[in-house]
């Protein structure tokens, strides 16, 4: 199969037009010696579900309610709700609500991680951060593929605490992407606000792989059965999520193991909590305790998706 469309140095677009805005934006000059794949195909999928969720909210938002909630809601409606949302949370964990906890991995006692200073926005909190420095660095994976680049930070963990022969594929939307009206506001503020590859610039790291593509449109199929550990941190809403998380699960090896940035929390994240839970009826998926990491091992989670299909 041909490359439907290769930017330079490593940097690919699904999207032949795109190519040239990538290299206008310039966004390839910081990213070098990057292994050259054929990327190709592009998937049509069928939007599912759209579910209205305000009752939800306001559900959610009830049960926490307090003179403290009420407080915050006079000085900023949006203070209140994040109040709510890591109450409601903290208060799923302790009840032992929503998944399972359970820490992916053991490090030896003598192992160490590497993680950036500086925190370039993204969402991801450092303590998720060391969970993933400290899996890469555990389990040692040979690929690894992440959906969601931002500016690199993750990737940029990914490299600093894995071995220099991992393959590691990044995947993010091109320069000037439609905002579909799906996407949720965070998700369109993070889309917006994005310096893709300014962390590994910063920190002189290019040992690494950008697709530019929409997910919805990624054709995970030369990935297949390949990846050893995946992250879904891209667009958060039901539609995405529930796409991305089906094309990790086909591209991920049985051994691999799969991680969800975002789960636990509530209003427009609450989506994907359920969507998490539902499919955690079909085969084992933790919580990693005061974060909002998700994750599975890879093979319950494609032989889930291969019976279901
Ligand atoms: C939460 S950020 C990723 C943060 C990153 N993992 C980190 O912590 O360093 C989500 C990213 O997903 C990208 N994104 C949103 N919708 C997408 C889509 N449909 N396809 C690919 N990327 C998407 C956004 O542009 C944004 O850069």
């Amino acid at each position: 199969m041909p490359p439907l469309a290769v930017l330079q140095q490593g940097v690919f677009s699904c999207d032949a037009n795109r190519v040239t805005g990538a290299v206008q934006a310039g966004l390839t000059s910081s990213l070098h010696d990057f292994t050259i794949h054929n990327y190709v195909p592009i998937r049509s999928l069928a939007l599912r579900n759209r579910k209205p969720m305000k009752l939800a909210e306001i559900a959610d938002g009830l049960t926490c309610l307090s003179i403290k909630t009420l407080s915050l809601a006079l000085q900023s409606p949006g203070l209140a709700r994040r109040y709510l949302s890591s109450c409601s949370k903290t208060y799923d964990e302790l009840a032992g609500k929503g998944l399972p906890s359970r820490s992916p991995v053991t490090p030896i006692e003598n192992a160490t991680i590497a993680l950036p200073a500086y925190h370039s926005g993204g969402g991801m909190s450092f303590a998720e951060l060391v969970i993933l420095a400290r899996t890469t660095k555990t389990r040692k994976p040979k690929t690894i593929f992440e959906m969601g680049t931002y500016n690199g930070l993750t990737t940029a963990v990914f490299m600093l605490n894995s071995a220099p022969d991992t393959v590691i594929t990044t995947l993010d939307l091109p320069p000037s992407p439609q905002i579909v009206s799906e996407n949720i506001s965070s998700d369109k503020e993070l889309i917006s606000s994005r310096e893709l590859a300014s962390v590994p610039k910063a920190l002189g790291l290019s040992r690494y792989t950008q697709l530019l593509c929409d997910s919805m449109q990624f054709d995970p199929s030369p990935f297949e059965n390949s990846v050893e550990l995946g992250l879904v941190d891209a667009a958060h809403d039901l539609i995405h999520v529930r796409s991305d998380t089906e094309k990790m699960a086909t591209m991920m090896k049985e051994d691999g193991i799969v991680f969800w940035h975002d789960y636990g929390g509530k209003g427009i994240l609450r989506p994907l909590a359920s969507y998490l839970e539902k499919v955690a009826s079909k085969c084992p998926i933790y919580r990693i305790p005061e974060t909002s990491l998700a994750w599975a091992p890879a093979k319950g989670l494609k032989t889930a998706f291969a019976q279901a299909a």
